[in-house]
């Protein structure tokens, strides 16, 4: 170890960017069952924004380190550790002891809301809360994957999976879309992505996207959707919420699946029981297990697929990163390196 300091950002309590404080504090004893990670990168996603600014709808402590998403390389494995050993390449599961079946909410402490995150130098876990890196993956690329890989793995391949010839609508193009777009051109599903602007429709045709429509120019996207594919998607990847779900029933064919997953907006129509009575299903998505990381991760390496980053910022400018998420040319992943 050549530091004798661990570096992180702790959230004093919502209330804005400035409210993110770096700290120095001791560098952590591991258990005989634990493993000191020596962070490497780690991944902002909109929930991180949404924890900063009040904007979160759960619990949020006090004076929690940041971040949900990271990745790095374990430099110490206590006495009792099996799963990993000392050299290997790890990310942490968001969702932490959820590893397979049905999720278990009493389980979950979630990272940077409950317990303490990934915006620090050294880290020290339960292995069983740590996944293997796919080998050809950067730092910052595996740090990308926690939250909203696995959330796009869990919405395409989840308890009915969509198969090669199928067809997925994605919303805009954050973290979570894109990923959708990626595993799914990988794995022989067509793609219609929406988006905002004719730049970004440009970039999500260069990663696969087979039609864009553009939700400004065409509001009611949802008619145009079933003009492209006659009876609706087999699923539609569901990041906005209420603003866009009345468009989402209406793109969907009987019988599939509305994958619901996003709170970008606040407000939106009502919807009737009958809107939906006789239509799609929904499916409530909370990222995934690490079962369902681990099988996506196998996905990756097969298909040498990576991650696309936005901006790479050093650790000591975690607020810059913050801000950038804020900005219109924002797109993808935005990650950094400690
Ligand atoms: N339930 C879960 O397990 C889970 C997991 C991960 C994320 N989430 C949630 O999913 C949402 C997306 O997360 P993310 O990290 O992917 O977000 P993000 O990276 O911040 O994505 C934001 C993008 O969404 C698009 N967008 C914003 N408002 C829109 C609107 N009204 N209509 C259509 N598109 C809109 C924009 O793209 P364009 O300009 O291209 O339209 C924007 O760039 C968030 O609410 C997040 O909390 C939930």
């Amino acid at each position: 170890m050549t530091e004798s300091a661990n570096r992180m950002f702790r959230l004093q309590q919502a209330g804005g960017i400035d409210q993110l404080k770096m700290t120095e504090e001791s560098i952590p004893e591991i258990g005989r069952n634990e493993v000191l990670v020596r962070v490497k990168a780690t991944s902002l996603n909109y929930r991180d924004l949404a924890l900063v600014e009040g904007n979160y709808p759960g619990r949020l402590n006090d004076n929690t380190v940041q971040l949900s998403d990271g990745a790095g390389e374990i430099i110490e494995a206590g006495p009792d550790v099996r799963r990993f050993k000392v050299g290997d390449r790890v990310a942490g599961n968001f969702t932490r002891e959820w590893f397979s079946g049905k999720r278990m909410p009493e389980y979950i402490e979630p990272y940077g809301s409950h317990s303490d995150g990934w915006l620090m130098d050294y880290k020290a876990i339960h292995p069983e809360e740590l996944v293997k890196l796919p080998d050809h993956l950067t730092y910052e690329q595996g740090a990308a994957l926690p939250c909203a890989a696995v959330t796009a793995w869990n919405a395409l391949k989840g308890p009915s999976p969509l198969e090669p010839g199928d067809t997925v609508l994605t919303l805009g193009t954050g973290g979570v879309s894109v990923f959708t777009v990626q595993f799914a051109k990988a794995l022989g599903i067509q793609v219609i992505s929406t988006t905002s602007s004719s730049w970004k429709e440009e970039k999500l045709s260069d990663i696969g996207a087979d039609q864009i429509i553009n939700y400004n120019e065409t509001p009611e996207w949802g008619n145009k959707v079933k003009e492209l594919v006659p009876g609706g998607v087999n699923r539609v990847v569901e990041v906005v919420g209420s603003a866009t779900f009345p468009q989402s029933i209406q793109s969907v064919a009987p019988g599939d699946e509305i994958a619901l997953i996003g709170v970008l907006s606040k407000t939106g129509e009502n919807i009737d029981y009958y809107d939906l009575f006789g239509k799609a299903s929904t499916r409530t998505i909370m990222v995934g297990s690490r079962d369902m990381f681990e099988a996506m991760n196998k996905a990756i390496t097969a298909y040498n697929l990576s991650p696309i980053i936005d901006t790479v910022y050093p650790f000591e400018q975690a607020q810059e990163a913050y801000h950038h998420l804020k900005k219109p040319e924002f797109l993808w992943k935005n990650s950094y390196f400690p």
